[in-house]
């Protein structure tokens, strides 16, 4: 693979260090560094995509494991493909559920081959192979899409940990070769993608561009755990593969410590091209958000503010918040005093926590919504910091009040 036609990454500096990035896609341009929320079955839970929007989410993520079991990607790919299905008109990435099905599935057995496993949905067998799996993603037809990687429990010994790199490595090759493919073979039939006719606009963009494919972009994913070893040799092995559009650390944030995942940032990002976004996966604390930007990552996810504001757990600037604490029965408080989202706006904590306490679903959409917000203003805070030269100052100063003390 020499290229990715429809993508193009710019850097505001080549020094090291935190850095603002243009990101284009066939579906439009991401300002980084920049999170992106977690749809995993191209769905937020209880946020709509006008509303995702109008939060100002660039791009989105979504996860082929859980679409190819249900509704199945060739279903997807016959309603559209995925920014057509979902009405989400802006960039998406899907990631290949290498992950999923190393922590979901009963049953699986990984070979080189592929992975096995039986459906979490309905007990049926599955061959999860880099073949099959690029099918599913051009089929879902995401703009950012991943390899197949083999991932192994944090704290792992180093040999294992080695053998799950280098099948990663080899399971990369495998990707390009299906992926470059399946590029040719989309240039040269007509109409690979159907749009129902009469299909409603999405919100943001046209359904009639989704007649076409366009073209995707395929990312590598770093393995090695935390061994600065195996994290050079996973890169030297990524960079000899192939020109890339944009490059992937995975398999952290998995239980490790803190400390770890932070040198094992240092170790690579010298090493990375610097023209080129660096996408963290699975990463999405703001404290976390903050020790990578600084040490020159570009993109991230995480589906923890979602899932933690189901749970009733928020971000604000002085840390993560319980809002079923007993103490907030009668507080009357705003969740925070700066975050423009509904649950700030709108509602005071005693009246968010009797929705908690009584598993409203108003309750968990609220929470949910309010860290998303959170934490896509925290970027947009982040860009304005590198933008005027006072990323390090702001960020030492951001991050003392977080962990400070929870509010
Ligand atoms: N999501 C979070 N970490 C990972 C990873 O290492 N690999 C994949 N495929 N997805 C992830
Ligand atoms: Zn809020």
């Amino acid at each position: 693979m020499t290229n990715s036609p429809g993508f193009a990454f710019r850097a505001s500096h080549d020094r090291e260090g935190a850095r603002l990035g243009w990101f284009t896609t066939p579906h439009g341009v991401v300002q980084t560094p920049e999170f992106m929320p977690v749809g995993t079955r191209a769905a937020v839970r209880g946020i709509d995509m006008r509303e995702m929007r109008a939060m100002g989410t660039q791009m989105l993520l979504a996860n082929a494991y859980h679409l190819y079991l249900n509704p199945g990607d060739h279903m997807v790919r016959a309603l559209g493909g995925l920014h057509a299905f979902s009405r989400f008109s802006g960039p998406m990435l899907t990631d290949s559920g290498g992950y999923q099905v190393f922590s979901l599935a009963k049953f699986r057995q990984v070979r080189e081959e592929g992975v096995t496993f039986k459906s979490i949905v309905d007990g049926s067998r599955h061959n999860y192979t880099p073949e099959r799996v690029m099918q599913i993603e051009r089929n879902l037809g995401a703009d950012v899409i991943m390899q197949l990687d083999e991932l192994i429990e944090g704290g792992a010994e180093h040999a294992a940990s080695r053998a799950a790199m280098e099948r990663s490595l080899r399971w990369l090759e495998r990707c390009r070769v299906e992926f470059d493919r399946l590029e040719r073979e989309g240039r040269e039939s007509a109409t690979p993608f159907a749009v129902p006719e009469g299909a409603p606009a999405m919100y943001g963009g046209d359904v009639e561009q989704e007649r076409m494919a366009p073209p995707q972009a395929l990312f590598p994913i770093i393995q090695g755990g935390t061994s600065d070893d195996l994290r050079t040799a996973s890169i030297n092995g990524i960079l000899q593969t192939g020109d890339w559009a944009g490059i992937a650390m995975g398999g952290l944030s998995v239980g490790e410590a803190k400390p770890l995942m932070y040198a094992t940032f240092d170790t690579c990002a010298p090493l990375l091209p610097r023209d080129k976004p660096r996408y963290l996966m699975g990463v999405g604390f703001p404290d976390d958000l903050i020790e990578a930007v600084r040490r020159g990552m570009d993109l991230f996810d995480c589906v923890a503010p979602t899932k933690m504001g189901r749970h009733g757990t928020v971000f604000t600037e002085d840390g993560k918040v319980s809002i079923r604490k007993s103490s907030h029965r009668t507080d009357r408080r705003p969740l925070t005093g700066t975050c423009p989202c509904p649950a700030c706006t709108d509602y005071d904590r005693a009246y968010l926590r009797h929705l908690h306490a009584n598993e409203e679903p108003l309750g968990q959409r609220l929470l949910a919504l309010h860290n998303l917000t959170f934490l896509l203003r925290l970027m947009e805070q982040i860009r304005a910091a590198i933008r005027d030269e006072r990323f390090e100052s702001w960020s030492t100063a951001w991050l003392e009040r977080y962990r400070a003390k929870g509010a």
